[in-house]
Order: structure tokens, then C-alpha cells, then sequence
């Protein structure tokens, strides 16, 4: 408790991490999947304006409210207000969002463990080890089981280090390799015949689509757990903020933050507009290669049945290349996923260090432990469980925690009473169009948009 709390060292490396955290599976093979079957272009606009109308601002009132508490999401909440019921509110949604991060980490391990066997196993055939390969290439619940366990460790290792040495360090390697890759295969897929269909069909726009409330509430969802928000990951991101971090390009005086976060937000969306150019040009390579794309009503083949059979075969028929694009696409995917994976175990690690007298390491490893062990009843359970949790946690728990914390920054900690008290202390604070617009809008604008969809999508 004596020690000083830990925080990121640079800007750049709050960036890496907190769009590390964004930039994940969500990015590479969400997004393009649902946007070829939404629309195509349309959904990209949808999903553009959605981000900047609705998750940015609520992206804001987590790493403010962060910044401002320097805690745990738990803590941050509960501290918020002196009164009772706020309190027990702020509670409430604490362990709400610290419950939704670990189940969303118990699932989203399982798949991040399926990318690193995919990634393996091309390596195991390299080495000679044939065996490995069959075994990695066999589903079995040994194999679900250990590949989540190395996954997890992977993580466990990082987040154990700490916010500067672990997170931030490995984020800002980790994040231009992502990009070197990503950019190096869709050169590549590009010049495979079949490719340009592939671009058509994921950038021409179906119009008719727009206002079609399943559009908007995937374009909602998909949103919000790309910038992996209301669970308190960037919340605690925030929180490892400098009150008065110094970014590039900011006037003084000025408040970096607003800018620092619509660059977590663009970063977020251009890495899954990009990703949408190596997977549908993929998709379509591998059905000029005679590969089934299409289900059997005629829809794209997206969901695991993408990921885990159609690019692998599409991999199978490039002959000599076979190996070395398998290796980095799957590179690629376990890379997305860890930064993220860090950042949800994160949430919790920080709880249980700040509020328990574990040690960081201790905190870490008892996450871990946890949430590994709900991965295993996942695994065990895979027909009845999986997609419940995932359905649960996402479409659901995630936008109601975004509500909420909307609603504790924009009506408790932005107060008109704190922005004015805020306003008398320092005169330079809150005269950009950032101030004088957000606290109203996510007071407002934000919960009943999201109040809105959510109705839609129960009707
Ligand atoms: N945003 C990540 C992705 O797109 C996943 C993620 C990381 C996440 N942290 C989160 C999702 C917290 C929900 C909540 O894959």
C-alpha cells in the first residue's frame, strides 16, 4: 500500500496498450465477418458512426473516471459519491464489470487457444513432429483444455510483471508486429486470383440495410467489445494515467486525454477496416480454389467454421507457402488476442491487489487460477455453455455496465457542480468542444441510445 501506484511510462505506451486491448479477435475476425454479411459497406458506416457517436464517449467516461479515481474499477465506482445509495450502486456495477471482464476472458481464452495450436501446428510440421501436428490438429478436450492453459499462462506471465514492465512493454512490441504482419499478408492475398471479388463484396454498400435493427444492434455489439468497454479494462487503463500526461501535439494547457482516446477509437477502427481487406479477399481466394464459403442457405460461412476451416484450407491448397502464411496469420490472431487477454485479466488483478493484501503476483495467479478453471467447465460444457456466456456477457452485461458508467460519469463525477468547480480552479479547463459537449451527451445521448437498442433487440 506504501509503494506508489503504478503507471504507464509514455503516452506511446498507454496507446500500444490501450489499443492492444482494443485491437483483438473482435477486430480481426469479428468485424469483417459481420460486416460482409451486414451490409458490406453499409455496416462499415453504420459501424464508423456507432463508435464515434456511442462507444467513443463511453470509452471517455472509463479512462476519465480512471484517470480521476486511480483505482479499480470497484474501488473508482464506490468512491465516486459519499452517498449510500450511490455507493451501493457504484458497488454493484463494479463487481458487475469485474464478474463480465472474467467470463468474457474465460471464453475468449478457449478460442485464443485454438489460434495458438493453429499457429503450432505448422510449426510442428517444420520440426518434424508429425504426431504433434495430428494431435494439435485433432479436437479433443486435452487439447482444448492445455492449449487455454498455455494461453493463459502466456498471459498470466505478462500481467504478473506489472503495468510498465508487462503490459506496456509487451503491448508496444506486440502491436507494430500485429501491423507488419497484417499489412504483409494482405499484400500477399491480394495477388491470389479471386481476391478482388472478395474486396466487392466487403466494400459495396447493400443501402437497404441500414436501418435494420439487427444491423444496428450487431453494429452496437460489435462496438463495444471491440473498444472493450464497461467492464473496467480501460477504466483501469485510465487509472494508470498520469492526472496531467503529456501527449504529443496538444496544446498546453489542454487535456490530452479526449485526443489520446479518439486515437484508441480510429486506431481501433482502421486495424478492423484493414483486417476486413486480408479476410474477404481470403474468403473469396479460397472459394475460387474451390474451397465451400457459402452455407447452405447462402449465407457467408463466418464463426469458427471460418477461422477453423475455411482458411486453413484455403492454406492447404498454396502449396509452398502453405506453412509460412498459416504461421502468420495464426501469429497474427494469438498476437490480437493476447493484448487484449492482458487487459481483461487486468481488471480483476487490480481489484484483488488494491483490495486484498495479496501481492501483484499473488492477485495475478488467483485470477488466473479462477478464471482458468471457468474455462474448463466452458470446455467441458462446450454445446450448452459457450454460447450462452458469450451472448450473456456480450450483447447484454456489456452495454448495461456501458450505461452505467456513463451515467456515474457524466451525472456524478462531471457534475455541473464539479465541472464548475473544475472551471474556477483552472481556466484553461473545459472550453474545447470536448468539454462543453460530452458531459452532457453522455449523461443523456449515451444511456438512452443504448437503452434504445437494447429494447429493439428484446422485441
Ligand atoms: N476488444 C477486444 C477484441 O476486440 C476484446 C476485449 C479486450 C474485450 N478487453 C475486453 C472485450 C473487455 C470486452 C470487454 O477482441
Amino acid at each position: 500500500m506504501a509503494q506508489p501506484r503504478a503507471h504507464f511510462t509514455t503516452s506511446f505506451g498507454f496507446l500500444m496498450a490501450a489499443t492492444g486491448s482494443a485491437v483483438g479477435l473482435g477486430n480481426i475476425w469479428g468485424f469483417p465477418t459481420n460486416a460482409a454479411s451486414n451490409g458490406g459497406g453499409a455496416f462499415l458506416l453504420v459501424y464508423l458512426l456507432l463508435t464515434f457517436l456511442l462507444a467513443y464517449p463511453a470509452l471517455m467516461a472509463e479512462l476519465l473516471i480512471g484517470r480521476e479515481r486511480h483505482a479499480n474499477i470497484l474501488t473508482a465506482l464506490e468512491g465516486l459519491s459519499e452517498k449510500p445509495v450511490t455507493r451501493f450502486l457504484g458497488r454493484l456495477l463494479g463487481f458487475g464489470g469485474l464478474l463480465t471482464a472474467s467470463l468474457i476472458l474465460s471464453f475468449y481464452a478457449i478460442v485464443a487457444g485454438w489460434m495458438l495450436g493453429k499457429f503450432l501446428e505448422p510449426l510442428a510440421q517444420l520440426l518434424a513432429l508429425p504426431t504433434l501436428a495430428r494431435w494439435l490438429e485433432a479436437d479433443s478436450l486435452w487439447r482444448n483444455g492445455l492449449l487455454c492453459l498455455m494461453f493463459s499462462l502466456l498471459t498470466l506471465a505478462i500481467v504478473a510483471r506489472g503495468v510498465s514492465a508487462g503490459i506496456e512493454r509487451w503491448s508496444a512490441r506486440l502491436m507494430p508486429l500485429l501491423t507488419l504482419i497484417l499489412v504483409a499478408l494482405i499484400v500477399y492475398v491480394l495477388t491470389l486470383p479471386g481476391a478482388i471479388d472478395g474486396l466487392r463484396a466487403y466494400l459495396l454498400p447493400d443501402f437497404s440495410r441500414i436501418g435494420d435493427p439487427a444491423l444496428l444492434l450487431s453494429a452496437m455489439g460489435q462496438a463495444f467489445f471491440s473498444l472493450s468497454l464497461g467492464v473496467g479494462t480501460m477504466l483501469v487503463y485510465g487509472s494508470y494515467l498520469h492526472r496531467q500526461a503529456p501527449a504529443l501535439g496538444t496544446a498546453e494547457g489542454e487535456d490530452p486525454l479526449p485526443r489520446l482516446g479518439a486515437s484508441v477509437a480510429l486506431l481501433d477502427c482502421c486495424i478492423a477496416f484493414v483486417a476486413g481487406l486480408l479476410i474477404l479477399p481470403a474468403i473469396y481466394v479460397a472459394q475460387a480454389q474451390g474451397v465451400a464459403v457459402f452455407g447452405e442457405s447462402g449465407e457467408l460461412l463466418a464463426g469458427p467454421q471460418l477461422v477453423f476451416q475455411v482458411l486453413p484450407n484455403l492454406f492447404a491448397s498454396l502449396g509452398q507457402a502453405k506453412v509460412w502464411v498459416s504461421l502468420a496469420f495464426f501469429a497474427l490472431m494469438t498476437i490480437a488476442a493476447l493484448t487484449s487477454s492482458i487487459s481483461m485479466l487486468e481488471a480483476p488483478v487490480s481489484a484483488l491487489n488494491e483490495r486484498t493484501p495479496l501481492s501483484r503476483d499473488q492477485s495475478a495467479g488467483l485470477a488466473a487460477a479462477i478464471i482458468f478453471a471457468v474455462s474448463l467447465l466452458l470446455i467441458f460444457n462446450m454445446a450448452s455453455l459457450f454460447d450462452l456466456v458469450i451472448n450473456l456477457t456480450t450483447r447484454y452485461s456489456q452495454p448495461l455496465l456501458g450505461l452505467g458508467l456513463c451515467l456515474f460519469a457524466g451525472w456524478i463525477l462531471f457534475s455541473n457542480r464539479r465541472l464548475a468547480e473544475l472551471r474556477a480552479r483552472n481556466a484553461a479547463f473545459g472550453h474545447s468542444l470536448f468539454w462543453r459537449i460530452w458531459p452532457w451527451y453522455v449523461r443523456l445521448v449515451c444511456p438512452l441510445l443504448i437503452l434504445a437498442m437494447l429494447v429493439q433487440s428484446l422485441r
